[in-house]
């Protein structure tokens, strides 16, 4: 049995693409109204990881819980008990207009237009035409107004301002504060855990460090120069 505070929990999980091995034996817990950061470097398994509790792609070994308990869904299944999934490429629908693509989300256009108030202003601008910065207020804002249990988010912050990296996070972390459960993959360290209360970091696919957000902060150094720096390639890793 997973834990019960747990609303999603990944344990002995290993996963990969065919023969080749990517994430080996991670465990992993996002709770209740948690901001949760997964780090690391170009390669270390991070959007892997993602896929495989979305469910996404078949695990080789271990397990995944959703409210506790195990699943073997399809993403389609799991976004139905309360997951969402916010991936790289962003995930909308770049030949309709804005409206269409909330519309087509599980939440009220509406409450998505509340939560990123920008977007009110471009509801009829296609999608593909927005900006990369209102292109992802555009799929949080979407993901958030379905107000599921728990959100995985992939590189948020991928290309913006930093400004809008700061409006994008603030919205996380209330929305957590409501009891959202979030594991958020991003670049700009610094932010990730400026917001999140715990994080894993990824090394070849292995979690080599976890802790409390202030606690990896303080070994912010350390963590940049060891872990986050450089890319790592899949033969590395045998
Ligand atoms: N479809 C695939 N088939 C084979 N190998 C893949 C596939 N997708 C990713 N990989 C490999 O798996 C490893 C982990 O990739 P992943 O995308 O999970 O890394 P990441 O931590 O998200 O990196 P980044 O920060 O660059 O997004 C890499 O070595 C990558 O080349
Ligand atoms: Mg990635």
């Amino acid at each position: 049995m997973a834990g019960d505070s747990a609303v999603l929990e990944a344990r002995g999980v290993s996963v990969g693409y065919g023969a080749i091995p990517v994430v080996r034996e991670l465990d992993l817990t996002v709770g209740r109204g948690e901001v949760v950061a997964l780090l690391g470097a170009n390669g270390a398994g991070k959007t892997t990881t993602l896929m495989a509790l979305a469910g996404l792609l078949p695990l080789s070994a271990g397990a995944v819980y959703l409210h506790g308990k195990q699943t073997t869904d399809t993403l389609f299944r799991r976004v139905r008990r309360g997951l969402s999934y916010v991936p790289e490429e962003r995930g909308i629908f770049r030949q309709l207009t804005v409206m269409e693509n909330l519309r087509l989300g599980r939440g009220d256009p509406a409450r998505a237009i509340e939560l990123m108030p920008p977007l009110g202003a471009l509801t009829q601008r296609r999608a593909g035409l927005l900006s990369g910065g209102e292109q992802q207020m555009l799929s949080l804002a979407r993901a958030l107004a379905a107000e599921p249990a728990v959100l995985l988010c992939d590189e948020l912050s991928l290309g913006l301002a930093p400004l809008i990296v700061e409006r994008l996070l603030e919205r996380i972390s209330v929305a957590a504060q409501a009891g959202l459960g979030v594991l958020l993959v991003e670049q700009q360290v610094r932010s990730a855990l400026m917001v999140a209360d715990r994080a894993y970091v990824l090394r070849r696919g292995r979690v080599v460090m976890s802790g409390t957000a202030s606690e990896l902060a303080e070994r912010l150094d350390e963590i940049e120069s060891h872990y986050l720096s450089g890319l790592e390639t899949a033969d590395e890793r045998r």
